[in-house]
């Protein structure tokens, strides 16, 4: 079911030019528009990375289709693209929408955190899991998260002990460029979906560390890819149907690669994991 779009907060940084958005049931989006400035396709990346992120159990924002009605489009003068000197205007219709996790009027959510809090995350071990993501799906991009204050058990079932006491949580966002964005292909290169950070690898010893998740990948389940595969507006395919089979099909058989594709990134990088022995 759609969220609709009832009131716009603020435009946000990137490329995608998404907007911050609240919906009629009262949360709060990043919405990435089909007309963005980037392709169409990244919203049907977001829509399915978001997915296999979440069965992986790492920690993504929850992710809804949001509905533009022609009036709220009327009424909200700042819904646009610049283009140059251009404005583009948004069509009405059905959109992608990341949830922002917590009020954005009460907690502050953070692009970037100093080294010394880095390393205090609560889920840090997220990063781990989501360059073998990241690695599986080609994402052409640097990893990208958002980082705020909460306590574990308030907001989400944390794997294990969630900690009751206040700690920093990172959420992984911006799958765009998975599927090398627009292109949708798999282009490896070794330094690609790393943290700017390294410290968020500093406990990585071997490629024993990256278990769980590369056996998780090597035995993905093909439903999980089916039902999100299902739950995207068609809409947003044209006519890329086939060209999204021939993706996901290439996609299964590139499970049994990542433990790899890790290695390679050891081998080309290798300041990535300081403590590689
Ligand atoms: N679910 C979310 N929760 C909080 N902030 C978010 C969320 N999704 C996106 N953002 C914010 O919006 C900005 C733009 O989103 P991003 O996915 O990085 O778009 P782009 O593809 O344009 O870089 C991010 O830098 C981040 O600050
Ligand atoms: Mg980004």
């Amino acid at each position: 079911m759609p969220v609709r779009a009832r009131s716009f907060i603020r435009k946000m940084r990137g490329g995608a030019q998404a907007h911050l958005l609240e919906g009629e049931d009262g949360a709060f989006y990043v919405v990435k528009f089909v007309n963005n400035p980037q392709h169409r396709r990244i919203l049907i990346n977001e829509w399915l990375a978001c997915a296999f992120l979440r069965y992986l159990q790492i920690h993504v924002p929850e992710t809804a289709v949001i509905e533009l009605t022609s009036e709220f489009i009327e009424n909200t003068p700042d819904l646009y693209f610049s283009v140059g000197s251009r404005r583009e205007h948004i069509p009405p219709g059905l959109h992608f929408g990341s949830r922002l996790s917590v009020h954005p009027d009460r907690v502050a959510i953070f692009d970037f955190l100093p080294d010394k809090l880095l390393s205090k995350i609560e889920n840090r071990v997220d990063f781990l899991g989501a360059l073998v993501f990241d690695k599986w799906v080609a994402n052409a991009d640097s990893r990208q998260a958002v980082f705020f204050r909460a306590r574990a058990k308030t907001w989400t079932p944390l794997k294990g002990e969630a900690p009751a006491r206040l700690g920093f949580f990172a959420q992984m966002i911006d799958h765009g460029f998975a599927f090398s964005g627009p292109h949708w292909e798999f282009r490896d290169s070794p330094i690609q979906g790393l943290y700017f950070r390294t410290a968020v690898y500093n406990d990585v010893r071997s490629l024993d560390s990256f278990q769980p998740w590369v056996a998780m990948i090597e035995n993905f389940p093909v439903e999980v890819i089916d039902s999100a595969w299902k739950e995207i507006p068609r809409g947003w395919m044209n006519d890329d149907e086939r060209l999204l089979e021939d993706l996901l099909e290439k996609l299964l058989k590139r499970r049994s690669r990542v433990a790899e594709l890790i290695q390679q990134v050891q081998r080309a990088k290798t300041t990535a994991f300081a403590n590689w022995r």
